[in-house]
């Protein structure tokens, strides 16, 4: 059975997702222009297609790095505990940081990650993501930059997983229910 099978329902095109990410890059565009060298740090995997796709459209200098987090087993869940696979390979200190982020759900992530990069004393932290869930939120966090605000539904695609697979989907979609109860 193809992966398209257990799509329910496509939630932004391809099309869709590119015309929206015009529009964000155009607001940090206007706010980084004139900023010091800002780190852009990818969350993988999920933001890996939000950022290759997003700094395509940044039109100011900056830098790039890389976190890993993970706090899901194989469920739909957040488990609540974060942990750092893979941490920035270079200071924080004082520099203009804009975390990329698939999709905030509870915001327990988020909120680790500003913690942590709050405490090695950046200039300033923002936070760009592709996907917003406010329905499930248990802690406040701020979203400097947002895709879209999504239903409170499973999404799938366009780099966000179910168990490791649909991450090359290139649309964002929701996830029949039926494939992930059971599990
Ligand atoms: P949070 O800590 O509950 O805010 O969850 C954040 C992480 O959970 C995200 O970075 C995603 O990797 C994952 N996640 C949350 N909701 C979904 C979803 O609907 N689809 C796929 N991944 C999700
Ligand atoms: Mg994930």
């Amino acid at each position: 059975m193809s992966m398209y099978d257990d799509v329910e329902k496509i939630l932004y095109s391809k099309e869709s997702i590119q015309k929206r990410l015009q529009a964000v890059a155009k607001e940090m565009n206007a706010l980084y222009s004139d900023a010091d060298l800002p780190l852009l740090i990818c969350n993988l995997k999920g933001a890996f297609m939000f950022l290759a796709d997003l700094v395509r459209y940044l039109d100011f200098r900056h830098e790039l790095d890389f976190i890993e987090t993970s706090s899901y087993g194989a469920g739909t869940a957040s488990s609540g505990d974060v942990r750092f696979l893979l941490d920035v390979g270079e200071s924080i200190t004082d520099r203009n940081v804009i975390i990329v982020e698939d999709i905030v759900d509870s915001g327990v992530t988020l909120s680790c990650i500003l913690e942590r990069f709050e405490a090695r004393h950046a200039r300033s932290v923002r936070v760009a993501a592709l996907l917003n869930k406010p329905s499930r939120r248990e802690i406040e966090v701020p979203i400097d930059f947002c895709g879209f605000v999504v239903p409170n539904e499973f999404v799938i695609g366009y780099g966000l997983d179910y168990d490791q697979q649909y991450r090359n989907l290139p649309f964002i979609g929701v996830l029949k229910p039926a494939v992930y109860q059971g599990s």
